[in-house]
């Protein structure tokens, strides 16, 4: 749509120039920032309303005088050719109704002229953009809130490569600390040599359950804690026993959150471990406390004083030489710049980290790096369940694998409870699917810095505003061309774009034609939201439109050719927009 507005409000700037020029009000042409244009309140008044007042003040005449002018020079430069559309006066505004066929015909071309890459534009050509985002700890399986997090991030990524840019997906995983010590030390008391593999239990799951069994046991026993220390000391110490048991546990962890990253098709160009870049970070607080940008506290402990910027003070090496999270991180962020040279750098994690990351943007510039200004701290909200709030110590968090699967079996029912299963044909695959787009498509719906509630029976529902209802959508529309391709040869009828004269036709080619400028404003706010408020827009007018609209079964071998051609274009983007929020899209279901 953004062209054929854009179109417009040129065409109108050129003939208001050209009235202010004749009434000597104005000897330059107007510049077109100056036109703008409204959406008119009712659709039967048009598809765009220009506002008069600003030109007639200057022309020194009635709004609706000056309308009649300027549609009369608009006439005149539409010439013999005509105007892409129809003007009308109404009041003191200038009303256009653009010429549907002509609009139509050049949208629905252009989708299916550029297919897979109908969407894409350069606005951030030539940037260079690295996303971190899921960066778990290794003491537990992923949950919930990392589900959130995971599809930001893949979701945010392709949408800036869509915009134009070079993306580079990073991961930063806990490996090491206080807490990784406490699964370590209840597996050393409790797991009598036990494995995954013999237990037959999923691998981070194994772990995770000894993460639980510390928290239990330092209930009863105040002496687990200080265990726990003690166990960090000889980790940092390098003692052999408790390095290899970290490996193999650490080994444990990874290997079962990458199969969950597998199973949800996310994925990252490198992952950074804690266990590597801290050191660093020591390193850079003991440069910048020569360089004086930090000072050294009677007892030895290094810090930072932000308060300056209305931050506070903040540790970043203990009295003992220890490291702080901070400090990692202040490591990290030099490491990766290092690594790759990138323009911006967003973090996507949760709401309660802001205040940290405010210290360590705030640190990073005070340490002179001239690309601290392009950071940025993608928070998200938290996500709980309709029955109340997560808590990882106790081990009620929403496991990842465990909804996953939830979701997949909710869907096999509804696709067997419906009589699907033999057109489906694999039925775990398709249930899989649809239980990655009702998660995907409800965890992205809502804005990223609002707390939600996740709803699993709602979210896999065919009906509503869901994923499986968008890819309910696509299906119908395949299958509809499946259909209409099975006629062959024979058929003989032609696209004719002046047909497509239903209201709800008009809104579908304006919404194709509006995709580009969502996918660009998406990019801009880093907001998948806009891609699935979109996706659910366009899904439900293009239903009521199938539902009152014959497409196959009409006498004239035109009107099939013609609609089916803008059924096609609705399925090209419903398939680029799924793409971009990671929905499969089924042929089937
Ligand atoms: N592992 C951390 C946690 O679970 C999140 C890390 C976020 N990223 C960062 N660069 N600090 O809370």
């Amino acid at each position: 749509m953004i062209d054929i507005k854009r179109e417009w409000e040129e065409l109108v700037s050129r003939a208001v120039s050209l009235v202010l020029r004749e009434a000597g009000a104005a000897e330059e042409t107007l510049p077109a920032e100056q036109v703008v244009s409204e959406k008119p309140p009712r659709p039967d008044l048009g598809d765009l309303a220009f506002p008069m007042f600003p030109f007639a003040k200057r022309l020194r005449m009635a709004p609706a005088l000056a309308a009649a002018r300027i549609k009369e020079s608009l006439e005149r430069i539409g010439g013999a050719e005509g105007l892409p559309g129809e003007v009308n006066v109404a009041g003191p505004y200038l009303n256009v109704r653009f010429a549907m066929a002509k609009v139509a015909g050049g949208i629905i071309d252009e989708v299916l002229a550029l297919g897979e890459k109908y969407g894409r534009s350069e606005q951030f050509c030539g940037q260079h953009i690295m996303v971190e985002f899921s960066s778990p700890n290794t003491n537990k399986p992923l949950h919930l809130g990392h589900l959130r997090n995971d599809i930001l991030g893949e979701s945010v990524s392709r949408i800036l490569v869509a915009c134009g840019a070079e993306v580079y997906k990073v991961n930063l995983i806990n490996d090491r600390g206080v807490h990784i010590c406490k699964s370590m030390l209840a597996y050393q008391r409790f797991g009598e040599g036990r494995t995954p593999e013999a237990m037959g239990q999923k691998s981070d799951h194994f772990v995770g359950d000894y993460y639980v069994r510390f928290n239990t046991w330092s209930k009863e026993d105040s002496s687990a804690e200080e265990e726990a220390r003690d166990l960090l000391r000889r980790w940092e110490a390098g003692d052999e026993e408790v390095r290899a048991l970290w490996s193999t546990m650490n080994r444990w962890a990874i290997d079962g959150i990458s199969a969950t990253y597998s199973r949800t098709g996310i994925g990252f160009d490198r992952v950074y471990y804690e266990s590597n870049t801290y050191e660093k970070g020591r390193e850079e607080v003991l440069k910048g406390l020569e360089a004086g940008v930090f000072y050294r506290e009677e007892d030895g402990s290094v810090w930072v004083d932000l308060t300056d910027i209305g931050l506070d003070k903040k540790v970043l090496l203990r009295k003992d030489g220890t490291t702080v999270y901070v400090t990692q991180d202040i490591g990290t962020a030099i490491a990766r710049h290092g690594d790759y040279p990138f323009d911006r750098l967003i973090y996507v994690v949760a709401s309660e980290q802001q205040y940290h990351f405010k210290v360590l943007f705030g640190i990073l510039e005070r340490l002179g790096f001239p690309w601290a200004r392009n950071l940025f701290h993608l928070s998200y909200g938290m996500v709980n369940l309709p029955e109340g709030k997560m808590k990882s110590r106790e081990g009620t968090v929403v496991d990842a694998d465990d909804l996953l699967d939830e979701l997949s079996q909710m869907a096999a029912g509804e696709i067997r409870e419906k009589g699907r299963a033999e057109e489906v044909g694999d039925v775990g695959k398709a249930a899989e699917a649809i239980a990655l787009g009702a998660l995907n498509y409800y965890l992205l719906q809502v804005s990223p810095g609002k707390d939600m509630v996740f709803d699993p029976k709602e979210s896999i529902s065919f009906t509503g505003n869901t994923g499986p209802y968008l890819q309910y959508m696509g299906t119908r529309i395949s299958s509809m061309l499946r259909k209409f391709d099975a006629m062959g040869e024979g058929f003989a009828g032609r696209f004719r774009a002046e047909l497509l004269q239903d209201g709800d036709e008009w809104e579908i080619v304006k919404l194709l034609g509006s995709y580009p400028d969502v996918v660009e404003r998406s990019g801009a706010e880093y907001n998948p939201s806009l891609v699935t408020a979109y996706l659910y827009d366009l899904s439900r007018t293009f239903s009521r439109y199938y539902h009152d609209n014959p497409i196959l079964h009409n006498p004239d071998p035109d009107l099939v050719a013609t609609r089916v051609r803008l059924c096609r274009a609705v399925a090209q983007v419903l398939q680029n927009a799924f793409g971009l929020v990671a929905i499969p899209f089924l042929e089937r279901m």
